[in-house]
């Protein structure tokens, strides 16, 4: 198991061309990524609700209910990417949404743990799942980052992506799952 999660994030950093610091530096802090399986959910699920920048509005949820979590884990339609440290311990995840007919991935959440911050690890998830969705049938990635989450802004930049125009978060909640109340 240990040599196939080693082997996807090798994958991922090949597929993405990242430059020779970042590969040497992934190969000292033995970081490894790869797609989440069913037995990560209670991890993903715990670090998701920490995370202050998921919140959209005081009524929302700001993480996903679990079972959906659960349910993006086997889909097709979400890909789940996880990275861990040389424990095996998961210190980080995306949650991303493919529409292959609009030939879009819009990146729902991007997460790294606290204490490993500050070590590239989210740009090792993004490089991973940019290596799996290219060559796929998805030509545009995108990703909704609240303006003053300067570390995401900072981590999507390094990976190429471009900043755009600003927009309110509007939503509507159609079941009590997804209330802060319910
Ligand atoms: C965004 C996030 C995933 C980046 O992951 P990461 O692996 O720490 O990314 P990096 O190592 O590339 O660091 C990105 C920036 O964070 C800042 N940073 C560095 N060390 C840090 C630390 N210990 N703690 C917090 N931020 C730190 C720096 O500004 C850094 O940019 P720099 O390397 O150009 O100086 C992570 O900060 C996180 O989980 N944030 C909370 C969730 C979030 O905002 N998600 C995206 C919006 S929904």
């Amino acid at each position: 198991m240990a040599l196939a999660w080693k082997a996807s994030w090798v994958q991922a950093l090949e597929g993405s061309n990242p430059s020779p610091s970042a590969r040497n530096y992934f190969v000292m802090a033995m970081i490894s990524t790869g797609i989440a399986q069913a037995s990560d959910l209670r991890a993903i699920y715990e670090l998701g609700q920490t995370v202050a920048e998921f919140e959209v509005n005081d009524q929302t949820v700001g993480f996903w209910p679990q079972a959906v979590v659960a349910d993006a884990i086997t889909s097709t339609d979400v890909l789940v990417i996880v990275a861990r440290n040389d424990r095996e311990e998961l210190i980080g995840f995306i949650i991303a949404n493919l529409n292959k007919t609009l030939r879009k991935v819009l990146i729902e959440n991007l997460v790294v743990a606290p204490h490993a911050r500050g070590r590239k690890v989210g740009g090792v998830m993004l490089a991973h799942l940019v290596a799996i969705v290219s060559g796929s049938g998805y030509e545009y990635l995108a990703a909704l980052v609240p303006l003053q989450a300067e570390s995401a802004l900072r981590a999507y930049g390094e990976a190429g992506f471009s900043r755009g125009h600003s927009f309110v978060w509007l939503d509507r909640t159609l079941s009590r799952h997804f209330r802060r109340s319910g």
